[in-house]
């Protein structure tokens, strides 16, 4: 198949929050993830070099923390000072030792290169609570809670500027789950005080846990409706799994129920502007979003600090669909501001340890890679022309000097050859991924599945790139 990639008109510019990822108190994600000090790989402090430097190369602008469902039955101040209580973690039948907790936590955001985007206990917390936690990170001192950190170490506020009002209230799995209006009111209090706190501060209304429980649309309405002039941002979650019918290729095009999910949620977002004769913008945090197998879900402990929660080990199949889904979020950027992966480690991760020994990075971490290292910038249109293009996915970003592209082929049996304007003097760098959609990475055989160079033939002022079948490609071009 032959296909030129056209370019067309710019969709906007990606948010600088848009590749961020996700890190829960949740299975093996903090305690035995990030944090194992009885591993030989840790630093002093107990955090893994090797998952540091790994998480380093993928140049997170930000992590949320501490969850997710944990964070609707998580006191912040269990993981301050000195007296830190062992506490069940209803969210995930899990024991919750609180060694790592606020100060830990942003320490290893900073040697990960990252800013934390903190998540507000609107559960079993109060209004209270929550101003209490602002003060305490963001406000300089001279008060109870701001002297109290810095007695506990930390002279500058944390500075966190990106707060999430809540998980997930909608879902009857949360701890603390209400009815939109009460969770509306009680969330745009949080937001408008804590704003009052730190104008800086940038906020997420929760919307629904997914568009296919009966609480969607009407729970983006109703919410919106009460705190749209307070938030900055509304959340979408979306998870993929298999089919159960017409194989990888119905599998991959699940990228377009993506497309339709935010589209759906930014027609919301317009009406309700448009009703309020708002000047004010809110744009969408899609927070959590991933491919997650639930067969995989089981395990039998119960009530353990590193017990197993969600450790899928994903194929090159889902690789593939992640590529697609960074390609809509891509070209839906004028909407899609912050993005958080769910999850980074461990939890369905891009990354996995075993206790105390080895790590690998899955399939799922190279298309990540790409979009984090390369999607940043002016995004535009971008259509691939030719007979059968339709199963080829693409985002096209400009960059300094020059621009990148992320290509998938997702048809089986059919190699795509495509086509892009190039000068003389442009240096091209090209890295393509390819193999069953089987095969995975694992701690025996950690680098199965990784990007390999591929081979750019040039001519006059085009180039072509050979993408096999069921293959994705990262080209960037850059004037010299
Ligand atoms: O990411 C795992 C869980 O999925 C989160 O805790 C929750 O918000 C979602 O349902």
């Amino acid at each position: 198949m032959q296909g030129k990639i056209e370019v067309g008109r710019e969709i906007g510019a990606t948010g600088e929050k848009l590749w961020g990822s996700f890190v829960e108190q949740m299975g093996r994600a903090i305690y035995g993830g990030i944090y194992d000090p009885q591993s030989d790989r840790a630093d002093e402090r107990g955090f893994r070099k090797d998952v540091l430097d790994s998480v380093r190369r993928l140049q997170l602008p930000i992590v949320r923390y501490p969850g997710g469902n944990f964070v609707s039955g998580y006191d912040w101040k269990d993981g301050i000072g000195t007296h830190r209580p062992r506490r069940l973690n209803l969210a995930w039948t899990q024991i919750e030792p609180n060694t790592i907790g606020l100060h830990e936590f942003y320490d290893w955001s900073k040697l990960a290169g990252t800013e934390v985007m903190m998540a507000i206990n609107l559960g079993t917390a109060t209004l209270r609570d929550a101003l209490e936690l602002v003060e305490y990170t963001n406000f300089p001192g001279g008060t109870e809670w701001s002297e109290l950190r810095r007695n506990n170490g930390r002279e500058e506020p944390f500075g966190f500027r990106y707060w999430c009002l809540g998980n997930e209230m909608d879902g009857l799995w949360q701890i603390g789950s209400m009815p939109a209006a009460e969770y509306a009111y009680k969330a745009r209090e949080v937001s408008k005080l804590i704003k009052v706190i730190d104008p800086q501060i940038r906020t997420t209304l929760v919307g629904s846990s997914s568009p296919y429980l009966p609480t969607f649309p009407e729970w983006e309405k109703t919410v919106l409706d009460i705190a749209y002039e307070q938030v900055d941002y509304i959340s979408l979650h979306r998870y993929y799994t298999h089919v159960k019918e017409g194989g990888w290729r119905a599998y991959l095009d699940q990228d377009r129920d993506l497309a339709e999910y935010i589209e759906k949620v930014s027609e919301i977002v317009q009406e309700t502007k448009a009703r309020k004769n708002s000047t004010h913008d809110v744009r969408l945090a899609l927070d959590e979003w991933n491919v997650w197998h639930v067969e995989n879900d089981s395990s039998a402990d119960r009530w353990r600090v590193s017990d197993v929660r969600v450790e899928n080990v994903y194929n090159f199949a889902d690789a593939m669909l992640i590529a697609e889904l960074v390609c809509v979020m891509a070209n839906h950027c004028d909407w899609v501001q912050v993005g958080c992966f769910a999850q980074l480690i461990n939890v369905i991760g891009l990354i996995m340890t075993e206790n105390g020994g080895r790590m690998f990075e899955q399939t799922s971490y190279y298309p990540f890679l790409f979009a984090s290292n390369h999607l940043n910038g002016k995004i535009r249109e971008v259509r691939v022309v030719g007979e059968n293009a339709d199963r080829i996915r693409a985002a096209w970003c400009e960059r300094k000097n020059g621009y990148a592209v992320l290509a998938v082929n997702g048809d089986e049996r059919e190699s795509a050859q495509l086509t892009l304007e190039v000068s003389a003097d442009a240096e091209v760098t090209a890295e393509i991924m390819c193999a069953a959609p089987g095969d995975k990475n694992s701690f025996d055989e950690p680098k199965k599945v990784v990007p390999k160079t591929a081979e750019v033939m040039r001519r006059g002022g085009k180039m072509t790139v050979e993408m096999p079948p069921f293959s994705m490609l990262m080209l960037r071009c850059e004037q010299k």
